[in-house]
Parts: C-alpha cells; sequence; structure tokens
C-alpha cells in the first residue's frame, strides 16, 4: 500500500494531517495522484458538521497512476480532473439526463457508498476510512470510481484545473445551465466567494448586460469586476429580507427586479433573497444548498417568480468541463486569476482560515513537490 499524506477530520470541528494507505483500485476504479486540491466552503461546513472521520476535499485535479479490472478510456499517466457528482448512466436520473443527482452514486442524494470505491482501499491505523464526496482530495493519493475523473488534454496549471470540479463548476452551470440566462438580460449574484465569482463569469459569458455583485466584503465586490461584475452593491448582515439591497438593485435596473438573482453564501436567513431581488416572472436561484427551515412571506414570490435550487450547476462532467477549458484557453474563463493563494498540506489550517474569513477567491493545496505553475 501507498502512503499518503492526507487531512482528516472528525466531523466535529477538529482536522488532523495524517499518513493513510492507500491500496490498488478495484474494479472499475482508478488510483490518482493528487496534484492540487481547490478549498470550498463546503469542505468548512463538512469539517464542522459530518460527525464521523473522513479525507477531507472534494475538489482536485491529478495523475492516474493505475486503472483497475474493466477500465476503458482512463489510462495510467492521464491528467484528470476530479468530480464529485458521480454518473452511473443507467439510473432513472442519468438517463433523464441528470446526470448530477445519479440516483446510484451521488454523495448528496442519499445513495449511502455506492459512489465510492471500496472503503478498505483507504486505510487510517489499519481501518477503513470515507472519502469526502466519495473523493477525498486533500491527499496525496485516492483511489475512485472511474466515472469520477474526466480526462483532460490541456496544458492548464494543475492548480487553475482543480478548482474546476465544484466552485467553478457550480456558479457557472447554475447561470448557464439552470438558469440559462440570456443575452441583455440583467442578474445579481449574492455572495462573490469561489461559487459567486462564477456565477459572474456565467452571466457575462451568457451575455448579460447587466450583472449586480452583492457582498458584505467591498474586496470582494472589487474582485467581482475583474470578472464581469458592472455594478457593485455592499450588503448589510441586518438589512431585513434584503430590503435595502433590494431598492439598490431596483435603481440600477430601471425600476423594478432584475431578471435573474443567485444566491451563493448559504446564509439560510438569504434563502428568500434572491426572490426579493428578482421582478415578477423573474427567476431567483439559490445555488448554495440551504437545507434548513425559514420562514418567509409568500408575497416575494409575487408573481410568477420561478425558485430554483440547483445542484452543482446541473453538472454533465464530460460535457462541461469540456467546455470550460475551451473557455479558459480562449481566455473568456479566468481560472489562473481566481486561484489567489495556494498552500502546502502542512498549511491547510491557514487555508481555511483564509476561505471562511474572505481572504481568497479560491484557495488551492498543492501536494508535495508541485507550485502553482506546474502543468
Ligand atoms: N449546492 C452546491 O452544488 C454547492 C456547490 C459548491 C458550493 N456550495 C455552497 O456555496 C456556498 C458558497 O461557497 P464558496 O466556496 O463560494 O464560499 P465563499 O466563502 O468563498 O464565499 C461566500 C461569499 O459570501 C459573502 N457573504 C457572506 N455573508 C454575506 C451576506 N450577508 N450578504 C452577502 N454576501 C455575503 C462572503 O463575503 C463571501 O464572499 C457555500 O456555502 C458552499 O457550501 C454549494
Ligand atoms: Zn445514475
Ligand atoms: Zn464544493
Amino acid at each position: 500500500m501507498i502512503p499518503s499524506k492526507s487531512v482528516i477530520s472528525d466531523g466535529k470541528g477538529n482536522i488532523s494531517l495524517e499518513t493513510v494507505l492507500v491500496g490498488q483500485p478495484g474494479a472499475g476504479e482508478v488510483l490518482v495522484k493528487i496534484v492540487a486540491a481547490g478549498l470550498c466552503h463546503t469542505d468548512w461546513d463538512s469539517i464542522q458538521n459530518w460527525n464521523k472521520s473522513f479525507i477531507v476535499g472534494h475538489e482536485g485535479a491529478g495523475i492516474v497512476e493505475a486503472v483497475g479490472e474493466g477500465v476503458t478510456g482512463v489510462n495510467k499517466g492521464d491528467k484528470v480532473i476530479l468530480n464529485w457528482a458521480i454518473p452511473c448512466g443507467e439510473c432513472f436520473q442519468c438517463k433523464e439526463g441528470n446526470l448530477h443527482i445519479c440516483e446510484v452514486n451521488s454523495p448528496v442524494c442519499g445513495c449511502g457508498l455506492d459512489g465510492h470505491a471500496h472503503i478498505e482501499s483507504s486505510l487510517r491505523e489499519e481501518h477503513p476510512i470515507e472519502r469526502s464526496f466519495h473523493l477525498g482530495t486533500l491527499s496525496e493519493y485516492t483511489i475512485i470510481k472511474k466515472e469520477a475523473v474526466v480526462v483532460i488534454n490541456s496544458d492548464i496549471p494543475y492548480s487553475s484545473a482543480s478548482i474546476i470540479g465544484c466552485g467553478v463548476m457550480t456558479g457557472w452551470g447554475s447561470v448557464v445551465n439552470a438558469a440559462k440566462v440570456d443575452a441583455g438580460s440583467s442578474a445579481c449574484v449574492i455572495g462573490c466567494g469561489g461559487v459567486g465569482l462564477n456565477c459572474i463569469q456565467g452571466a457575462k459569458h451568457s451575455g448579460a448586460a447587466i450583472i449586480i455583485a452583492i457582498d458584505i466584503n467591498n474586496e470582494r465586490l472589487e474582485q467581482a469586476k475583474q470578472f464581469g461584475a458592472t455594478h457593485g452593491v455592499i450588503a448589510e448582515k441586518d438589512d431585513k429580507d434584503f430590503a435595502k439591497v433590494a431598492a439598490k438593485v431596483r435603481e440600477i435596473c430601471g425600476g423594478r427586479g432584475a431578471d435573474y438573482a443567485f444566491e451563493c453564501t448559504a446564509i439560510p436567513a438569504l434563502g428568500s433573497a434572491p426572490l426579493a431581488l428578482v421582478r415578477s416572472a423573474g427567476t431567483a436561484v439559490q445555488v448554495s444548498g440551504i437545507e434548513q427551515r425559514i420562514d418567509f412571506n409568500c408575497e416575494l414570490f409575487e408573481w410568477d417568480k420561478i425558485y430554483i435550487n440547483p445542484l452543482y450547476g446541473m453538472c454533465n462532467p464530460e460535457r462541461d468541463f469540456t467546455k470550460l477549458l475551451r473557455l479558459y484557453h480562449t481566455g473568456a474563463l479566468k481560472l489562473d486569476e481566481l486561484v489567489t493563494k495556494t498552500y502546502n498540506l502542512d498549511d491547510i489550517a491557514t487555508g481555511l482560515d483564509d476561505l471562511i474569513n474572505g481572504r481568497v477567491a479560491k484557495g488551492v493545496v498543492m501536494m508535495p513537490g508541485y507550485d502553482k505553475a506546474s502543468s
């Protein structure tokens, strides 16, 4: 078995850097040497709340080291991006085209460990340990299902590739795949972190004419402008029902709400905020996946508004990662610029601290022997 330095959490707020042992891939599985792993706000939430031990991390890019029996289309030496919504290709939702909510393999649709590689493939002190989102990318090596990788032929740095498989895809896909923002429209983005900045990039890509960035952090608003925001509105934490922000949005949008609004903070109280910001018959999108019960006035729905909560930007991994890479290579999608700081595995605590304090757009952990420019 291969020793693999990994970030382990107890799901009760604690992390430790430990060496786990990683075995060989079973049938349908691949062994990947991780080069870069992105940090997402969901990692922070998992460390606080999951109440079980696991290897942290669900964004990553690396090199295939070995493939198991029956694996085709993925070979040793391939450069890959990891994808946590792992399609089985056979279930009802996969056949409907909803690969991101696969009923067999999804780590978030109540499917248990079916999407996980054989659990004995990662051992911590001789006991099997689970990997976050079936990936556990904050680890030098991982064993995952073949469907959890997308092979890329691209000279993109691993650091930039690593963030595609959650933050970039979730933001961009919520705009392009889910809301299908149209040219000339107006769109608001609440929370301009790793996900929100990619909503802004998606809105720009779709030709939205007015893109309003909303955040409590002024630096975030400045950064949002570099990614395509045309306006910035500072939010106040105690702005009930986002009334003050809504007034500013109406001012910018010629007296009525925006055509689209995207919520990217995961703050429960803001679950209704995108409804407050859109005009009648506008589309409110809850990107962050708020799961708590919240109260709000149904008048916010008036009239004819649509409220959707797409998972992971309705990701079709092969199709969308390929498109995102093409856009990156034409200069239409900024990825290198999103990676505002890189860390070593030993600095993971600093990486998480920077994330929750809004000091970075995207932080990325580089595995030993690699740096931000490695490609
Ligand atoms: N459901 C999915 O498919 C999915 C996928 C990825 C991430 N997420 C979730 O999306 C959320 C955003 O992730 P991220 O990595 O971009 O986090 P992040 O920490 O990088 O960004 C959050 C942003 O929200 C801003 N913010 C905080 N309070 C605010 C307020 N009251 N009003 C306006 N802005 C405010 C912060 O300043 C920050 O810029 C996370 O909670 C994450 O769990 C969901
Ligand atoms: Zn399926
Ligand atoms: Zn994520």
